[in-house]
């Protein structure tokens, strides 16, 4: 049984963008996962298919009725269920959700359906979301024009971490934060490069050696860009072997620093 996303979605059209291109494209084809959106107005009992009305109280812009929405993901909810689809939750995408993070995606990943909302205008009526939303989640401190762009960057997310959807299966967890450090620096041909040359241990043949630097890298990158992490790095405890790199990396580091200055 494959993961089931089921988006609601006043264009689904958009959705295109991860079931037909790329890696996300490939692993729709396979099966791997399945994408179906459901359109509100598809729910509406008025010719116009209208969708949305103005805010009580006043002010600008329209707000996205409740009744369709909840039309539609009962809908969905009852189609999980037929597919046999038992751990599910439904997600609204809101700028005021809890924010998108790695350990979140781990963590939704093991349900085996979402439902996910995409909302527009001013957003969504509040009784919708009290009645009908487990989770709300952003991707990030700023707003976007709809919820689309943000439930396709949370699917792209998970579907890169599920088994056989990259043809190396060892490439997800090589990616940055999943041991909370950024990914290394990468390189590939020419080996040199306007005269920059790939720096000596990649080319050296030498597999204990080119791991050693891949570490160190991803050890100083996430010490100079991201101290947040490294913070949660430092309360799992880094290993002898990781201490003494990092030192290594600030001392050479700052003595390039020195030079420059
Ligand atoms: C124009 S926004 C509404 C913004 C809302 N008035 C506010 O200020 O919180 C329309 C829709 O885009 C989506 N959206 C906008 N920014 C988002 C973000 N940072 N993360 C997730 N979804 C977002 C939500 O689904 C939202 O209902």
């Amino acid at each position: 049984m494959s993961f089931e996303f089921d988006v609601i979605t006043l264009f689904p059209e958009m959705f295109d963008a991860i079931t037909k291109y790329g890696v996300t494209g490939r692993a729709w084809e396979r099966q791997i996962y399945g994408l179906h959106t459901w359109n509100p107005r598809d729910f509406t009992n008025n010719n116009h298919r209208t969708v949305d009305d103005r805010p009580y109280g006043g002010g600008p812009g329209m707000v996205m009725m409740a009744g369709p929405l909840e039309e539609a993901i009962v809908a969905a909810r009852t189609k999980q269920i037929t597919y046999g689809i038992d751990k599910t939750k439904v997600i609204y995408l809101s700028p005021q959700g809890q924010l998108l993070d790695h350990k979140m995606v781990v963590e939704l990943s093991q349900l085996s359906g979402l439902i996910i909302l995409s909302g527009r205008y001013e957003g969504v009526d509040e009784r919708l979301i009290t009645r009908q939303i487990d989770e709300e989640i952003s991707i990030g401190d700023y707003v976007l024009s709809g919820g689309e762009l943000a439930a396709m960057v949370l699917i792209d997310s998970m579907v890169r971490r599920m088994p056989n959807v990259l043809g190396d299966p060892e490439s997800a967890n090589q990616d940055s934060f999943v041991s909370n450090l950024l990914d290394y620096p990468h390189y590939t041909r020419p080996e040199v490069y306007q005269g920059d040359s790939v720096p000596e241990e990649l080319v050296s043949g030498d597999h204990v050696k080119i791991n050693r630097w891949r570490l160190q890298q991803a050890l100083g990158r996430t010490w100079l860009r991201r101290p947040d992490l490294f913070a949660l790095r430092t309360e799992c405890k880094m290993t002898i072997e990781e201490k003494e790199l990092l030192r290594e990396f600030k001392e050479t580091y700052e003595t390039k620093q020195n030079d420059v200055k």
